[in-house]
Parts: structure tokens; sequence; C-alpha cells
């Protein structure tokens, strides 16, 4: 495995995989997201042999996916600021790596994936042509992004637990998310972006389910409130609303609509 990060430029992303509350939150995206990515992915054409770039690895699952069907003949290049919570298995190349200085390696890949890293970097049109550019021809380049058109409540308890979940929800993406340069609009601009970066066709997808206390879903939102607490409490947010709604994410009479996912993906001309 080759390490090419800086630690100071590490420390921008929102969350950090390196820690125990990112692990969980490593897992919980892959119980959450690899259905639709795994169905969305197995359409695309990737034979044995065949060479692709998994960027965000997180805990792996894609990567693995992948690499069961480009085969022994084949290579999948796993990167991610953090690389603890990837095994080096046989197929998969590691690079602790951080994208914003550009890709580890060199192309051309068959097959290029990243899901929710590019809404977390402000540079993400710049790599989406970097993408592009080592994309091999005839390649597909999949994208899976968080979109936060409101998390609607179905049910809560009662109505000040309402008012809390939406004021929280509210001050994580309309304040904290982009003070860090990340963006739950990208979703919807990455069908354009990359028409515009000269893939076509394009086609996206959206997935949305409802969610209730306790299901991986809302424990995916404690897990995000406890790992930006410091970033919410600078925000006007109290210790104790927090606190309850920590208590609400694993309350099963409380449910909401979840964030919707959107796949895209772009296919190089060849
Ligand atoms: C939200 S997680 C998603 C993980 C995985 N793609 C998934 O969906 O299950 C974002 C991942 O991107 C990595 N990451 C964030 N900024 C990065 C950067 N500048 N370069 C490389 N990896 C980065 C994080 O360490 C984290 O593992």
């Amino acid at each position: 495995m080759t390490d090419t990060t800086h630690p100071v430029q590490a420390a921008r992303y929102l969350f950090d995989s390196d820690t125990d509350l990112g692990a969980q939150q490593l897992v919980l995206l892959e119980e959450l997201l690899d259905e639709p990515t795994f169905r969305f992915l197995d359409t695309l054409p990737l034979a044995p042999g065949g060479r692709a770039l998994d960027l965000g690895a997180g805990g792996g699952s894609v990567a693995r996916r992948l690499a069961s069907r480009t085969g022994p003949g084949g290579e999948v290049v796993a990167v991610d600021l953090a690389t603890d919570h990837l095994p080096e298995t046989d197929g998969i190349t590691l690079h602790r790596h951080d994208v914003r200085d550009g890709l580890p390696v060199a192309g051309p890949f068959d097959l290029i994936h990243a899901r929710l890293l590019l809404m977390h970097l402000p540079e993400r049109l710049a790599l989406l042509r970097t993408l592009v550019g080592a994309l091999a021809p005839g390649g597909h380049l999949v994208l899976g992004e968080m979109s936060a058109r409101p998390n609607r409540v179905l049910t809560a308890p009662t109505a000040d637990d309402r008012r809390l979940f939406e004021r929280v929800q509210r001050i994580a993406h309309e304040v904290v998310t982009p003070s860090r340069g990340a963006s739950f609009h990208w979703a919807h601009e990455a069908y354009g972006a990359l028409l515009d970066a000269g893939l076509n066709p394009v086609y996206s997808e959206e997935f949305s389910r409802t969610t209730a206390g306790g299901s991986p879903a809302c424990r995916l939102h404690r897990n995000y409130v406890l790992q930006a607490t410091p970033l919410l409490l600078a925000e006007g947010l109290t210790r104790s609303e927090l606190d309850r709604y920590g208590e609400l994410m694993l309350d099963p009479g409380f449910r909401a609509w979840f964030y919707q996912f959107v796949l895209v993906r772009g296919r190089k001309a060849g």
C-alpha cells in the first residue's frame, strides 16, 4: 500500500474514517447503499482482466464487488484518506492518498466509481475532469451522492421532537455541511456536469426510503450528529437538544423519509 496523504488537508473532510464513529459510519453506509449501488454497477461492462478505480473506497465493499468481476488478471485500485478499514485483498491495490492531489496512479480505467466523495470536495469539478481523462475509451464513470431535499418527518413522539429533528437537519445541511465545502445540491447537478465533461450517454437514478428510529438510516443520522457535535454546538444547538436527537434516532416511534441517494453514470466515447 502507498501513503501520499497530507495531515493538514486530511483534516478538512467533515468526518474521520479513522475513528470508531467513522468506522461505524462506513458499515452503515454499506448496509444502506450497497444494494442500489451493486444493482447499478452490475449492468455495466467490466470483463475479467479489466481495470477499475474506487475513490473514497471507505469499507471497501464496492472495491471487492468490482474485484470479483475483474478477476485474477485484472486490478481494482482503491483510494482513500483512511485505509485501515480496507483489507488487503487479492485483486485490490490500496492507496492511502488525498484525491485533491490527483490520482495516485495513471489510467486508463474501464470503470471508475466514487460514492459520497465528490459531494464532500469543493474541488469536485476539477476532479471530475481528471476522472474523465483517466477513463478508457468506452469506460464508465459512476457517482453515488446524497441529496437532502427535506427528510420529511412522518411520525414523532411529540411536536417538539418533530421540530427538533427539523432544526438539527436544517443546521447540519444548510450551515455545517457547506462550511466544510460539502454540497447536497451536487447530487442533482452531477448529471449536467457529466454531460459537460464530455460523457454521453449520461443516466441517473434516485433511490429513497422511509426510516424509523433504530434502523440503520436513523443510526446513521445519529452517527453524523455524534461526529459533528462540536460544529453543531458552535452553531447554537445545545447539548440537551443533541442528546434528545440521539434518543429520538433510536426510538421506533420516530419515522421519516431518509436522504435521496442519487446514482449517475456516464460513458466515454470510444
Ligand atoms: C462518506 S465516506 C463514503 C465511503 C464509501 N465510498 C461508501 O460510500 O461506503 C467518504 C470516504 O471518502 C474518503 N475521503 C474523503 N475525502 C477524501 C480525499 N480528499 N481523498 C481521498 N479520500 C477521501 C473518506 O475517508 C471516506 O472513507
